[in-house]
Order: structure tokens, then C-alpha cells, then sequence
């Protein structure tokens, strides 16, 4: 199939040439000028019309072209990882001003999903990260992400839930960052966000199942603690004496809890 008859196609349904150029593009290996400038240049057809079909039925573009754009860097994401959000990279940047404030070197991420923001920390400060998550799939795509910017030799990632894998080294962990599922088991999701795993969002009948077993887990003192919540998640933590900062949103987006000097 020729190009331009690929985004004709694309147009009759319904996805906008944006969307269609990134498709050609992660097919053919060609740059967005190459597609403007080859209108007849051939396209594995078979490959065009699989596309086209998954994202008409919400399919995300991030897992066709295999990659998402967080905080500083273009992240590997595919299927079995939840995407990451630009509204999470809050968490990053809150995280880099404590352990610049409090001098941290040890930091741990609960539930690394794409590595996203564990990563995007280490590359911006000379901590050492510990990161766990509940999935192989999670596991092994920090993996590939932690190779691709050069900081495998100072990210430890084990397969188990919460800091359970690294009990050994929890004195040594100053700084705890998580951004876990917390979406109320009967909310209902857009249609993309549906091909994202299910462990990496819901969480009980009010979507802080997370949050309560994870408090009831550990002893907090002496530690930096940076949760992402949702919008209405707030008070549940304002209670408990924890700090609540909105996002750029204006919706509560990150509690915050410090036992230092
Ligand atoms: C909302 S996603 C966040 C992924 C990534 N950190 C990000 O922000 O893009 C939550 C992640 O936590 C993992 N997870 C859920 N429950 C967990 C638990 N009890 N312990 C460790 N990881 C968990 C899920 O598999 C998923 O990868």
C-alpha cells in the first residue's frame, strides 16, 4: 500500500493524520519528513491495516510505537507496563528537591512499572535506587530502560510487593517513592486506559488499599515518603498528619510525609 492511500484509509477511519504518520512511521523505519516528501512509497500493507485496527478500538499509540516521552527522556513502554503520566512527573521533580535538600543517597520506588520514575531520578542525581514491583513484565522493562540510560549499575530491581525484597537494606533506604494503583475498583476507565494492566491500577473498593497496607507494613521514622494519590484521595492523608500538594491541575496530587532534619 502506498502512503497516501494509507492515510486516506486512516482518514476514513476516523484517526487523524497525526496518528496515522506515527503508525507509518514505527512500520517503515522512515522519517516524518521522508512520509511528507514519498506519497508513494509502499508500506507492509498486512502491518498498516493491524494498526489501524487495534487503535480504532482504543488501543494506546504509546504501545504501537513502543515508547513515551517522561520527565527529560523517551521511555520504553509495551504492553504489560502502565504508561507513564505526565501529571506523575510531579513526583519526580518533588523527589529530586528533597533528596537535594537532605542530602539522600539511598532511594526506593515501589511498583517501577517502566522504570519511569526511578530512572528519571537516578539520572539526575548520584543516588542508588532499589525498585520492586509485583510484575515480570514491569521487572524486565526497567531492566531494558535502566541499560538504555546507563544507570543498571545503580538501580537494584527485585520481583515482590511493596520493599519486601530489599527488608535487608530497608535502614538504609532514606527516601521511599511509589505511585501505585489507586483507582476505586468500580470507577470506570476510559477506553484506552483498559489495555493497561489491572495490577497497576485498581485498588479496592476505594483505591487505597495500597496506601493502608503499605502504612501498616512499615515504620516510617527517620524517612522521606512521596505517594502519588488521587484527586479525592487527599483527606486520607491529611489526617494521618501527611503534607498534600496539588498538581498544575490544581486536583491533590502527591502527599508527602518527612521524619528529618
Ligand atoms: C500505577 S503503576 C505505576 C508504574 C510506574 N511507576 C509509573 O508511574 O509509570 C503501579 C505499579 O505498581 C505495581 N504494583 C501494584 N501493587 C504492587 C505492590 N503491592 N508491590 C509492588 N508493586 C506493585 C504494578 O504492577 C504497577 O507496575
Amino acid at each position: 500500500m502506498k502512503i497516501k492511500d494509507a492515510l486516506e484509509l486512516a482518514r476514513k477511519n476516523g484517526l487523524p493524520d497525526l496518528e496515522a504518520h506515527i503508525i507509518i512511521r514505527f512500520i517503515s523505519g522512515k522519517s516524518k519528513e521522508f512520509i511528507i516528501s514519498h506519497p508513494n512509497f509502499e508500506i507492509d500493507d498486512e502491518k498498516f491495516l493491524k494498526l489501524i485496527e487495534k487503535r480504532k478500538n482504543g488501543y494506546p499509540i504509546q504501545y504501537i510505537v513502543k515508547g513515551k516521552e517522561f520527565y527529560k527522556n523517551w521511555f520504553y513502554v509495551d504492553e504489560g507496563v502502565l504508561i507513564p503520566r505526565q501529571e506523575t512527573e510531579l513526583l519526580v521533580e518533588k523527589a529530586i528537591e528533597f533528596i537535594e535538600k537532605y542530602n539522600v543517597k539511598k532511594i526506593a520506588e515501589i511498583g517501577v512499572g517502566s522504570g519511569a520514575i526511578i530512572i528519571s531520578i537516578l539520572i539526575e542525581t548520584k543516588t542508588i535506587g532499589f525498585g520492586t514491583d509485583i510484575s515480570d513484565k514491569a521487572i524486565e522493562i526497567t531492566k531494558i530502560n535502566a541499560k538504555r540510560f546507563k544507570v543498571e549499575d545503580r538501580l537494584f530491581i527485585k520481583k515482590g510487593p511493596f520493599l519486601e525484597p530489599f527488608v535487608e537494606n530497608y535502614n538504609d533506604i532514606e527516601l521511599i517513592i511509589s505511585n501505585p494503583p489507586y483507582v476505586r475498583e468500580d470507577a470506570i476507565l476510559p477506553r484506552e486506559v483498559l489495555w493497561e494492566p489491572k495490577e497497576a491500577l485498581y485498588a479496592g473498593k476505594d483505591g487505597l488499599e495500597f496506601y493502608r497496607k503499605f502504612l501498616n507494613m512499615y515504620d516510617l521514622s527517620g524517612k522521606i515518603v512521596l505517594m502519588e494519590i488521587g484527586h479525592d484521595q487527599g483527606d486520607f492523608f491529611r489526617k494521618l498528619g501527611w503534607n498534600v500538594i496539588k498538581d498544575y491541575s490544581n486536583n491533590d496530587r502527591i502527599a508527602i510525609f518527612i521524619d528529618r532534619r
